[in-house]
């Protein structure tokens, strides 16, 4: 059985710069490979598509981390929402917020993308470098989560999501000063802000607010978690979808044109932007509730399994030259936004966010480059996310 002191070293230090000659590596010789943590801990990585698809939605693996002693999930205080969670809690969690996010919901929010889309790019007239993630894909995404939580147009903030992107980026290395405060003040001082402005149930934080407490909602700690929860995934997704969905059509010129002279339907290149460097890396948290075998590896009850998603999407098993960006690639059965019971709430908001935003970007921007060699970009080191921290380009 293959360990992780197998795995070539090279391949190892180059994974956070780019996952994908590790991943074919595992894929071929260790499509199970355990690792033992110091700590004790032990972490399996499946690597195919086949094995990854069909554990994401097993339920003999459990989302609880409790079930593993001494496991830190996140901010304290802030665990107990509907990704930590199995039935029947992660059913009741859900279906609290379910509802704001369904396809017509989401469909009502295009003007308000549009717009924002609109006065951002504006904003960049005239300035001779942008930065994709920090200039645009950040404060988008975060304005619209922002919007279907209710937040106050002042906490829409640089300071927010500083304090919230902290919690998955240990090293906060982002351009300029650091956020003041804690994750677990700053939920508390939304919550409070709602509860002193008369909260309305018409958007998504007034609703949970109101849930609190009454038979079938959610506890204190659960509200907290769940408006945490979701304005860190409601936008350190799509920023990143947007941040390295533009550096892979940097990259490929002619795949850029097709996209340009609308050669390619947008839907269906988005799809291969999400396939292709996938946002969400490495699934979230889970761990065995019973012994199970994969790829001819026992797996006992304790053991945290790491479903790559990144990997399992350029399995050559299921996509046709899968490192090759093919924006026209149809079928394209990604599983870039998960599977099963915890398939991504957010996907349409995510598909639609992208949809215009990459068009628009292309069309106001006109022809840019990237603005320092592809190997000075930074790369997040975050446990399931794939992002940069910035994305500097110049007009060409
Ligand atoms: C390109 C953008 C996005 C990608 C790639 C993405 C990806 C994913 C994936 C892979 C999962 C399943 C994780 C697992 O099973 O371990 C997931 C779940 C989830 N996503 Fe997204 N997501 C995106 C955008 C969003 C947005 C905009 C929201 C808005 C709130 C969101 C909210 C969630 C939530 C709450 C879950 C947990 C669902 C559950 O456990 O039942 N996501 N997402």
């Amino acid at each position: 059985m293959p360990t992780a002191t197998a795995v070539p070293s090279a391949l190892v230090e180059r994974r956070l710069a780019d996952p994908y000659p590790y991943f074919a590596w595992l894929r071929r010789h260790a499509p199970a490979l355990r690792e033992d943590k110091p700590g004790g801990a032990v972490v399996w990585h499946v690597s195919r598509y086949a094995d990854v698809r069909a554990l994401l939605s097993d339920r003999r693996l459990s989302k609880c981390p409790q079930r593993v002693p001494g496991y830190v999930a996140g901010p304290p205080g802030l665990n107990r929402h509907l990704v930590h969670a199995d039935p029947p809690e992660h059913t009741r969690l859900r279906h609290l917020v379910s509802a704001a996010f369904i396809p017509r919901h989401i469909a009502a929010l295009e003007p308000l993308i549009d717009t924002t889309v609109r006065d951002l790019i504006d904003g960049l007239d005239g300035r001779a470098e942008i930065d994709v993630v920090g200039d645009f894909a950040a404060p988008l995404t975060f304005t619209l989560i922002c919007a279907i939580l209710g937040l106050p147009e002042r906490l829409n903030t640089d300071r927010t999501r500083r304090l919230l992107l902290a919690t998955v980026t240990p090293e906060a290395a982002w351009p300029g000063p650091d956020a003041d405060g804690t994750p677990a003040g700053l939920i508390g001082e939304l919550i409070a802000d709602k509860r002193r402005g008369g909260h309305s149930e018409s958007d998504l934080l007034g609703a949970l607010v109101s849930a609190c407490g009454a038979a079938g909602g959610l506890t204190e700690e659960e509200l907290a978690s769940t408006a945490y929860l979701l304005l860190l995934v409601g936008h350190d997704t799509t920023m990143n979808l947007i941040g390295n969905g533009m550096l892979a059509l940097l990259r490929h010129p002619e795949q850029l044109a097709l996209l340009e002279r609308e050669r390619v339907p947008i839907r269906t290149a988005v799809e291969e932007l999400l396939r292709y460097d996938s946002p969400v890396r490495d699934a979230t948290f889970r761990v065995a509730a019973e012994p199970l075998t994969v790829a001819g590896e026992r797996i006992e009850p304790g053991h945290i399994v790491s479903l790559l998603i990144g990997s399992a999407n350029r399995d050559p098993d299921v996509f046709e030259q899968p490192d090759r960006l093919d924006l026209a690639r149809t079928p394209n059965n990604h599983l870039a936004l998960g599977h099963g019971t915890h398939f991504c709430i957010g996907a349409a908001l995510a598909r639609l966010q992208a949809s215009i935003a990459f068009p628009s970007l292309l069309r106001r921007l006109g022809p840019v480059r990237l603005a320092v060699p592809e190997d000075e970009l930074r790369w997040r080191p975050t446990r399931v996310m794939r992002g940069l921290y910035t994305l500097p380009v110049v007009r060409a």
